[in-house]
């Protein structure tokens, strides 16, 4: 597929998405069923089994070590995509919490009849409530169906990364990946929050709470956004909407943040001119420039 974008100085650029994710950033279940991670459907028919939706080829394992099956195998090099062996898998869950890309689930289309358990990472707060109902969302953050809370584990041995798990219709077990988090702001705290902040993450399980900082401009691809000073530039990019931050050198293939702690890179961009800058961990400062990252951070124009 042809693409078409234009850089701060309007120039066009053209780009093809033949392979990988979507433009967006967001892979589909065609692309990952053919990746290692992802059990077969006779598997998952037979019960719960993790769901292993890592397609980034980062330096990251330990979901290896977490798996007291011994299910997942990253191996060597590290960049290695995690294969999931289904048959050792027991969907016990213990991968979940483990992730830092927060990429593992865990699908039982067994739950009952005509429902699917949907066990997912959450390190949002307030953590929603078992018999809570709400909506359940797709890998792009987009309502799919109404959903119910079944558990919520939150013990020492998951790290802060609480775990989650909902009913859902069966015919959407491949599609639903979380709950919609609007519906817990309405009914929480957030409320009182104005538009301006609504998407921000003001008390988090391992960050703690976050106090806002001054208001200031920042431009990215040169458009003006607003940006609160200290807070990283990713997050005041999610905060206004913007969540592609570089496309790969090879396929063109969009990425934004995954790790979200300085490890993976799939969030660089440039910043102030400087190409490769990790937008999770750089703090936002009063009139930064910051432009989407093109493979290396040249840019490639393609007539
Ligand atoms: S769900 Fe349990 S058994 Fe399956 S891969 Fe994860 S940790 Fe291993
Ligand atoms: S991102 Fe998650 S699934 Fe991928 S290798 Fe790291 S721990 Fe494993
Ligand atoms: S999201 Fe992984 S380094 Fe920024």
């Amino acid at each position: 597929m042809e693409m078409k974008y234009r850089n701060s100085n309007n120039d066009q650029i053209l780009f093809w998405t033949s392979k990988g994710a979507t433009v967006e950033g967001v892979p589909t279940p065609d692309e990952l069923k053919e990746t290692p991670g992802w059990p077969s459907l006779e598997r998952l028919k037979k019960g719960p089994c993790a769901v292993i939706e890592c397609i980034e080829e980062i330096p990251c394992n330990p979901c290896e070590t977490a798996c007291p099956s011994g299910a997942i195998r990253v191996g060597s090099p590290i960049t290695n995509l995690p294969v999931l062996d289904e048959n050792k898998c027991t969907g016990c869950g213990a991968c979940i919490s483990s992730c830092p890309g927060l990429a593992i689930f865990v699908v039982n289309l067994n739950y009952t009849e005509k429902l699917a358990l949907i066990s997912f990472p959450f390190e949002f707060l307030p953590l929603p409530k078992v018999g809570e109902e709400l909506s359940a969302v797709d890998r792009k953050g987009e309502k799919v169906c109404r959903a119910k809370v079944v558990k919520v584990l939150n013990k020492p041995k998951q790290d802060r990364t609480p775990i989650v798990s909902i009913c859902i219709p069966k015919k959407f077990a491949f599609i639903v990946r979380g709950i919609y988090l609007r519906d817990i702001r309405e009914n929480s705290f957030f409320k009182s929050m104005d538009n301006e902040n609504k998407m921000r993450v003001l008390k988090h399980p391992i960050l703690g709470s976050q106090k806002l900082g001054k208001l200031v401009n920042i431009t990215v691809d040169g458009k003006k956004i607003k940006a609160r000073e200290g807070e990283v530039i990713a997050a005041a990019l999610l905060n206004a909407g913007i969540r592609v931050n570089r496309f790969t050198r090879k396929y063109s293939r969009p990425r934004g943040v995954f790790c979200g702690i300085g490890q993976c890179t799939d969030c660089v961009m440039i910043v102030n001119g400087i190409p490769n800058v990790r937008t999770c961990v750089t703090p936002v400062e009063s009139g930064m420039v910051i432009e989407t990252q093109y493979g290396l951070g040249k840019w490639e124009i393609k007539n």
